[in-house]
């Protein structure tokens, strides 16, 4: 299908699914690099529901031993976008002493991710890393100057933790739907990825 009509928006075919399976393959070994001979088996941590499709592929081209967990959080819902993150599923499994990988389906501002890093560093993971299938390093950059991060007393620590460590795709900053990613929580279930026709 070329265009699609979810709730009151029509958006366009933009990144076919043959694509964003090979860039996945990719990701995925990235991820067998640096997990390979990992003493115990590290967590994917599956951010519901956006993240369910591509973890899912992700996971099945992983060649190390991984567990499997899931956990829900949403921004606040409001007028103004405070940027403020709520948990609403705790982690389904204990994170204590293991690496854990956030699987998330997009990074826009990279304020979720940021949130999560510090929020499972103190429910005890050893180390937490993220992997998403898609990344708008525009929007990130501008959130960067919005919080005051691109100066030069800005630490690299404090900016690192709104950059994923690995994924699949970079986008423009645009609004995308399907592979997972939905539109007021329709257009999940597409296999290609659309992009907003305006
Ligand atoms: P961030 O905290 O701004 O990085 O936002 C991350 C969350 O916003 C993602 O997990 C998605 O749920 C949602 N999001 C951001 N961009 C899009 C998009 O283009 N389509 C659908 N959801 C998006
Ligand atoms: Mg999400």
């Amino acid at each position: 299908m070329e265009k699609i009509k979810v709730h009151d928006k029509i958006f366009r075919l933009a990144i076919k699914n043959e694509d964003i399976e090979s860039s996945i393959d990719k990701v995925a070994a990235k991820l067998n690099a640096e997990y390979r001979g990992c003493e115990q088996p590290p967590i994917l941590l599956c951010i519901l529901n956006g993240a369910m499709v591509f973890t899912a592929s992700l996971m099945q081209r992983l060649d190390f031993q991984v567990l499997l967990a899931c956990m829900k959080v949403s921004s606040y819902e409001g007028t103004s976008s405070s940027g403020t993150i709520v948990t609403k599923i705790k982690p389904t499994a204990d994170l204590t002493g293991h690496r854990v990988i956030i699987c998330e389906d997009i990074v826009d501002t990279g304020t979720t991710i940021r949130f999560l890093r510090g929020n499972l560093l103190t429910m005890g993971a050893k180390d937490v890393k993220v992997c998403c299938m898609m990344f708008k390093p525009e929007s990130l950059h501008h959130q960067l100057l919005l919080e005051g991060l691109t100066t030069a007393e800005s630490t690299e620590e404090e900016v690192k933790k709104f950059h994923p460590e690995f994924y699949a795709m970079s986008i423009p900053n645009d609004f995308i739907v399907g592979y997972g990613l939905d539109y007021n929580e329709l257009g999940r279930q597409y296999k290609d990825i659309y992009i907003l026709d305006e």
